[in-house]
């Protein structure tokens, strides 16, 4: 499989390719932690890649295997264990003996299963399901999870004593526009990768202006985001040199698709909403907004409304609105919003708003 190297020149990144290589020699249990796409699985196998273990490094995501499926997954289970175990089968922490075991979004691993992996760490050793015998297992074990697994235990969802367990040596990983500086050498990795991957013609290359707007992006993806972007400006832009207007108009936007004729047609039907409202007697404090009485009406003319659609539509033209008359000023925007700050940063990520409005 083509992988990428972990590359960054950031202090950030830098502090944590030196706490890899500290922990990476060891049989340490490493914790990483990070939001989505900043780089997690990368790092478990750079983990696994210098330590020098002869076995494979062998991973789980425990948030995708459904529950009841997921303690045979890790432990295993002996012939006639259940209905439909013809055969003894082992489970990953067996498969990882002398090699690595990565256990993504440990955070999601249900709380009964928490106590028998507690006891797998400690032990060095597993049971398999229907066994009574204790396997012993050489074990060396990476976790992740983008999740804030402290409040899952305040939470009462996570055990303290299995995350104390875990979090021997925690690496941190920042999010991609905390390490904006890193973003050109990260495209040129990503280019060979692509390169490889989808063995593409001549690649593109990215201007200063270019690069000015991906340092200002807000990445609520991440590297992964970054990833994508790149291949979708390998496939547009082939050979080419991007500018910063292209950037803006054809990759880093999400633009909505082409508006469907139902969603201009229900634009226009909140202009006459605005224009009756305006005229009529209601307690509304400012005119022309429509009176969340008016939306029935809508019914008269449409069958159906992807009402989450509309209403997060709403939300992004307010609060553009807002920061634009804000001169892009966040606190500002978010008074006159009556949001709390921290909650319009919350909404300008998940929007892809960014606060420089032209
Ligand atoms: N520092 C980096 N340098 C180069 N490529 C990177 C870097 N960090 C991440 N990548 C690339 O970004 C993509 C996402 O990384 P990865 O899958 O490791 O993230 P993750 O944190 O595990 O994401 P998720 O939480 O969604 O599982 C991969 O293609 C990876 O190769
Ligand atoms: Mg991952």
């Amino acid at each position: 499989m083509v992988e990428s190297e972990l590359v960054g020149q950031s202090a950030a990144m830098r502090d944590v390719r030196k706490l890899i290589d500290i922990a990476a020699p060891t049989k340490t249990t490493i914790l990483v932690q990070g939001e989505t796409g900043t780089g997690k699985e990368l790092v478990a196998r750079s983990i696994h890649k210098l330590s020098g273990r002869k076995g494979d490094l062998v991973s789980i995501n425990c948030s995708a295997i459904p529950a009841e499926l997921l303690e045979s997954e890790l432990f295993g289970y002996e012939k006639g264990a259940f209905t439909g175990a013809e055969k003894m089968r082992q489970g990953r922490f067996e498969m990882a003996s002398g090699g690595t075991l990565f256990l993504d979004e440990i955070g999601d691993m249900p709380l009964p299963l928490q106590a028998k992996l507690l006891r797998a760490i400690e032990n060095h050793a597993v049971q398999r399901v229907g066994g009574g015998k204790d396997i012993p297992i050489d074990l060396r074990l990476v976790c992740a999870t983008h999740q804030n697994i402290e409040s899952d235990i305040d939470a009462g969802k996570f055990r303290a004593d299995l995350f104390y367990r875990i979090n021997v040596f925690p690496i941190k990983l920042p999010n991609l526009a905390e390490r904006s500086v890193d973003i050109p050498k990260i495209i040129l990795e990503l280019k060979k990768l692509i390169k490889k991957q989808l063995d593409c013609g001549p690649l593109p290359d990215f201007d200063d202006s270019a690069i000015q707007e991906f340092s200002r992006y807000p990445w609520p993806g991440n590297v992964r985001e970054l990833r994508n972007l790149v291949e979708r400006a390998c496939l547009l832009f082939p050979g080419k040199v991007v500018s910063g207007k292209q950037v803006q108009d054809h990759l880093l936007r999400l633009k909505a698709p082409d508006p469907v004729a139902e969603q201009d047609a229900l634009w226009e039907a909140t202009a006459d909403l605005a224009g009756t409202t305006s005229a009529s007697t209601d307690d509304i404090e400012s005119a022309p907004l429509p009176h969340p009485a008016h939306y029935k009406d809508w019914f008269a003319y449409f069958d159906s409304i992807d009402l989450r659609r509309h209403l997060q539509d709403v939300e992004i033209v307010l609060i553009e609105a807002a920061l634009e008359k804000s001169n892009g000023m966040v606190s500002l925007a978010a008074d006159s919003l009556k949001l709390r700050r921290t909650t319009l940063i919350e909404k300008m990520k998940k929007f892809l708003i960014q606060k420089t409005i032209v």
